[in-house]
């Protein structure tokens, strides 16, 4: 299994750009697949969560092709698609299952969806139960984990009330939708991404938004277009939080999205203290993007909890290790989506911060870290969670002596090159012009 050693670093500077965004690469896949003509996409995420769906759609027929730096994927129209021969391997990627289960819900044959160790553990009641009060008929492993085998068909629309605010409930129920005769909706008790609500728009089809409700009218046929991929936030947040804590650094990120709904990190470190500037502001794909300029800065503990949460929830192990280091004590709660993520990353992040030395409570929806505290170099697990895997390299930028991550070639889910760039950003000088 990979290792990597991290040193404590000086500071950092540079000028970056990023993989395409996770989220927003399945849904520009799953889409462009399911519409009419040709789809092309840039700056497609090379992660591997990204990879599974890809094979999974060309599982069922879909031509997806890489040519002049562009992905081009000659879509099959709503009924297109054709039963796979066999599993469809989801890999890692809770999103290629969640969503990959709202399209494959409407289709005349069965699906069986399958994943790794992690996925398999993870909780899928929370689609099959709005999928099954549509008509589909799905049966999964024990406590209602994956496998999942889907006898799909003529769905219905409904009008489904979802108890987790969760991007990957309300874009399956949304998928499904686009096949049903009549409006679905999905409402949600705090906002989620809303990346499949904006695409589906780009892609030609109407989505109505009232308050937390979000809407489609099926059947619903998409059109082929052409899709730029941003940086991604949750890869950016890496670099914020690392020049945030080094005293020193300066650096700049080139055309991150900033999607309010993903911009939660920002919102918290700008609390912590930390300034940004924001150039270059335009909108792709209905996507607001910008280059952003960050440095370190002295920071404050503050509250994270609410409706705040749904919009940092991948970046909740990095602010945890951002704590350590602020005045005050921090507080993370109403979290308890994290125990149900890759790991349970309240256990894996406390686990790890423990292990560098850190006090840290542990609570059933969260962290109380205090701050001010020192970090020290060990060995780390990644636990074969990407995000745990690439926050510790963060720390160990911090931390006194080295940290060797156990296991942390599983940045390649979604960050493929990630532990160079950071060290790359350890080493260059920042160019300004
Ligand atoms: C995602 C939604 C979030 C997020 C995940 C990606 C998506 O999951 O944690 O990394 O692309 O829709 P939940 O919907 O489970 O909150």
């Amino acid at each position: 299994m990979s290792e990597e050693i991290i040193h404590r670093a000086e500071k950092l500077t540079g000028d970056i750009v990023l993989p395409g965004d996770k989220s927003i690469s399945h849904r520009a896949l799953m889409l462009g697949a399911i519409a009419e003509g040709e789809t092309t996409i840039a700056n497609l995420s090379p992660g591997k969560d990204v990879q599974s769906t890809r094979l999974c759609l060309e599982a069922m027929g879909v031509a997806i092709r890489l040519e002049g730096g562009l992905i081009h994927i000659s879509g099959r129209g709503p009924g297109g698609l054709t039963a796979p021969d066999g599993e469809l391997d989801c890999g890692n990627s809770g999103t290629t299952m969640r969503l990959l289960s709202g399209i494959l819900a409407a289709q005349p044959f069965p699906s069986r969806l399958t994943g790794d160790a992690s996925l398999s553990r993870r909780p899928m009641k929370r689609i099959v139960t709005p999928l099954s009060m549509m008509g589909a008929h799905i049966e999964t492993g024990p406590g209602h984990t994956p496998p999942l085998t889907l006898h799909g068909g003529a769905l219905v629309p409904i009008d489904y009330v979802s108890p987790v605010a969760s991007a990957q409930i309300k874009s399956c129920v949304l998928l499904a939708g686009l096949y049903a005769r009549g409006r679905t909706s999905v409402s949600e008790p705090a906002r989620s991404r809303d990346h499949t609500e904006r695409m589906l728009e780009a892609f030609g089809t109407p989505v109505h938004i009232d308050g937390l409700r979000v809407s489609v009218e099926g059947p619903a046929r998409l059109k082929g277009t052409r899709i730029d991929i941003p940086g991604d936030m949750s890869s950016a947040a890496y670099f914020m939080v690392a020049a945030a804590m080094i005293p020193g650094s300066e650096i700049r990120i080139r055309r991150v999205n900033l999607n309010p709904t993903r911009t939660g990190i920002m919102k918290v470190l700008r609390e912590m203290g930390v300034r940004f500037t924001e150039e270059n502001h335009r909108t792709v794909n209905g996507e607001p993007v910008a280059d952003i300029i960050v440095k370190s800065a002295r920071l404050k503990a503050t509250a994270i909890k609410g409706d705040l949460i749904p919009q940092l929830i991948d970046e909740i192990p990095l602010l945890a290790i951002a704590a350590t280091r602020a005045e005050g004590i921090t507080s993370i709660r109403n979290a308890r989506e994290l125990r149900v993520k890759e790991t349970d990353r309240i256990r894996t992040v406390g686990e790890n911060l423990k292990k560098m030395g850190v006090s840290v409570e542990m609570v059933e929806d969260g962290f109380v870290i205090p701050g001010g505290q020192s970090l020290t170099g060990t060995i780390l697990d990644s636990y074969g969670d990407h995000r745990v895997a690439m926050s510790f390299a963060v720390a160990g930028m911090i931390a006194e002596g080295k940290t060797i991550i156990r296991d942390a070639g599983c940045a390649e889910i979604s960050f493929p090159g990630f532990y160079d760039k950071l060290r790359e950003t350890a080493n260059e000088s920042f160019d300004a012009s």
